[in-house]
């Protein structure tokens, strides 16, 4: 897949089918989006994942929206790690490097997979919920992923003219 149709082609997949994508494909996602560029090259980055039904049914139950994640077989959960940080927004910029990675890499691979920020204020329960008890790590955002079931809704995007300055 080229990169155009690859950045273009992914959407945000908010329905899936129970198949769980093999562990090789998982690790080719995350083999590939580590080389995300980071500030001074740190890497701050630290991923859980969660494949287990319950744990992944009690973090999509601290969500209001984004309930579908209880259907999703994997959740990537990113945190930044502050032992390896030296700047927190361009550390926080590094994280979303590394993320939007994955979600191209999982396009690539035939994944859909959906960005859930709408917990990000439940650091605390979703540490405890996906048994992370390391206080070094600041929990960034849940990524879904597997294979999409259905057809997702082409979203819009604001013309160029409006966004050049
Ligand atoms: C920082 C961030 C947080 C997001 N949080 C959520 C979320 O909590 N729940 C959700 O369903 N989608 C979430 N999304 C996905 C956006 O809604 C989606 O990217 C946007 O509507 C554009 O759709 P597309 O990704 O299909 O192009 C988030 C995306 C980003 C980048």
């Amino acid at each position: 897949m080229e990169t155009d149709e690859c950045i273009k082609t992914r959407r945000s997949v908010r329905f899936y089918k129970d198949e769980v994508p093999d562990n090789e494909i998982l690790n080719k996602i995350i083999s590939s989006a580590i080389y995300a560029p980071s500030g001074l090259n740190l890497q701050p980055w630290k991923i859980k994942i969660l494949k287990d039904r319950d744990t992944i049914k009690k973090i999509s139950d601290l969500c209001q929206k984004s309930r579908f994640a209880a259907q999703a077989p994997i959740l990537l959960i990113v945190f930044l790690d502050r032992d390896v940080t030296y700047d927190f927004t361009k550390d926080v910029l590094s994280c979303g490097m590394l993320m939007q990675n994955i979600m191209l890499m999982a396009n690539s691979e035939g994944l859909g997979s959906c960005l859930i920020g709408e917990i990000n204020d439940k650091s605390d329960e979703v540490k405890k919920i996906s048994g992370v008890n390391d206080g070094k790590l600041i929990f960034m955002g849940i990524i879904t992923l597997g294979y999409q079931r259905g057809v997702t809704a082409v979203t819009s995007r604001k013309p160029v003219e409006k966004i050049l300055i």
